[in-house]
């Protein structure tokens, strides 16, 4: 039977995929069905077909899962923030364990059991920073937002529940003073206007707000009382940055500063830890479940105190500063220079002595270290971004050969890419999901490989 384009079709759905989404087979041809939940029966529309798949959406649910759950949230069908809040919250770390498995049976030779998703006991609320896109609605009228899933259509946001209120109240009181002053908001098609986004970053544990305006011109109108109104409403606020990004890009930030209030930085603690955070530097974006990763990884690298351990991509020096207590000496090697003076300050701030930050790319400044100055790991933390790690990085880590590598990763797909060449020579002994984005279909892991277990 031929799948065709605007045909309807009643389908069980037998799986859910990457992205959370159901997956309904017809004579073998695999439907990827948006919003549907495995075990369901639904009544679909072909929306499109290609060679070996097709898309279809939900015209009826049939039978419901009892996993289904009340979405509550309003912008859900359309913003492109979270995937599955139509599910219940203990299914979607089921589905997440599910997905890591399969790309570990898929890919890896090691026959593993992926552990069970660590999961929130309240997931709302989480994310510690806001970025809403500024622009114009349909109607020409300014609006904040969330770009709506993969297009760049803004969709107001009201009452999100992945953030926290205060980001959104800011956002608000942004727009409202770019009403009252005819301040232009960015148009992505003419490269003109002046606002882009308004960035919040909340430390959760100290209350302590950044906002950051990212504009696309350095004049803002009245930016001073802008300035002094939101400081004086809101209490929180520690510093206010404005980011210049003049060029046509999706990158949210440019690469100037200017500190308008404040400091330039704000603090917040992770563990017994303090943390000084700048507008570029990378910070996780979910702290309650960031000390159940940190302390997952520390533990599972079993240190000794004896230990060179390596912090790979160490953004300001987080589980660098983590393990420098249970380490002889940690190097954290990281691209963004303002990260790396964070990552000092911080060091000091929690007076560790045995932890040094580096600026350097990783496929280069690995090297260095081996080679230049000698220094061999015994135990390495990797956290790349989304892309996992270059060949020459593998290569340089399979030259030094660290007894205990602990490979954390926000991509499953590049994870599993990377095991696979690192299993030869590793024994790749545990893969956790945790779960740092609740709602949506991203999941972090905790992967260990040990060297002396494995068969050489
Ligand atoms: C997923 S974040 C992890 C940061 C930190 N480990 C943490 O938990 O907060 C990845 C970090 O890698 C940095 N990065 C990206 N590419 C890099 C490279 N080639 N060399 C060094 N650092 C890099 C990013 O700036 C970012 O801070």
């Amino acid at each position: 039977m031929e799948i065709k384009k605007n045909e309807e079709y009643i389908v069980d759905i037998v799986d859910n995929g990457f992205e959370g989404e159901g997956i309904a087979k017809i004579n073998n041809f695999t439907i990827f069905v948006k919003g549907a939940i495995k075990g369901e029966k639904v009544k679909i529309l072909i929306l499109k077909v290609n060679s070996s798949y097709a898309f279809a959406k939900i015209l009826e649910i049939i039978t419901p899962s009892k996993d289904r759950c009340n979405e509550d949230c309003k912008s859900y069908k359309r913003c492109g923030g979270c995937d599955l809040r139509h599910i219940k919250y203990d299914t979607t770390l089921e589905i997440k364990r599910n997905m890591v498995q399969s790309l570990v049976n898929k890919t890896l030779s090691t026959q593993l059991r992926v552990n069970d998703t660590i999961g929130m006991e309240k997931p709302f609320n989480y994310r510690n920073k806001a970025q809403y896109p500024v622009g114009l609605n349909k109607e020409g009228v300014p609006i904040f937002g969330v770009f709506a899933n993969r297009t760049h259509e803004i969709i107001p946001t009201k009452n999100c529940k992945i953030q926290t209120k205060i980001s959104e109240d800011i956002a608000q009181y942004i727009l409202d003073f770019i009403n009252q002053n005819n301040i232009k908001v960015y148009d992505e098609k003419s490269n003109k206007g002046v606002f882009r986004h308004i960035i919040v970053k909340v430390g959760m544990k100290t209350d302590e707000v950044m906002c950051i305006f990212v504009v696309n011109e350095e004049k803002i109108e009245n930016e001073k009382e802008l300035v002094s109104g939101l400081v004086e409403k809101f209490q929180n606020i520690k510093t206010i940055v404005k980011n210049i990004n003049n060029k046509n890009t999706n990158v949210i930030l440019g690469d100037k500063n200017f500190i308008l209030y404040g400091n330039g930085y704000i603090e917040d603690r992770l563990g017994n830890f303090i943390f000084k955070i700048s507008p570029m530097s990378f910070y996780q974006i979910n702290p309650i479940q960031t000390e159940k990763l940190y302390n997952l990884a520390i533990q599972k690298a079993e240190l000794t105190g004896k230990e060179n351990v390596f912090d790979l991509y160490c953004g300001i020096g987080t589980i660098g500063i983590f393990a420098s207590k249970y380490a002889k000496q940690v190097y954290g090697i990281e691209i963004v220079p303002q990260a790396i003076e964070d990552a000092k300050e911080n060091a000091k701030i929690n007076n560790i002595e045995n932890a040094e930050f580096m600026v350097g790319d990783v496929e280069f400044a690995l090297d260095e270290l081996i080679e230049r100055r000698k220094i061999i790991p015994d135990v390495v933390f990797l956290d790349p971004p989304r892309k996992g790690l270059d060949n020459t990085t593998i290569k340089n880590l399979l030259k030094v050969k660290p007894k205990k590598i602990v490979y954390i990763s926000c991509n499953p797909a590049t994870l599993v890419r990377d095991l696979k060449i690192l299993e030869a020579t590793y024994k790749i002994k545990d893969i956790t999901p945790v779960d740092m984005f609740p709602w949506t279909k991203h999941v972090e892991c905790c992967s260990v490989l040990s060297l002396e277990d494995s068969i050489q």
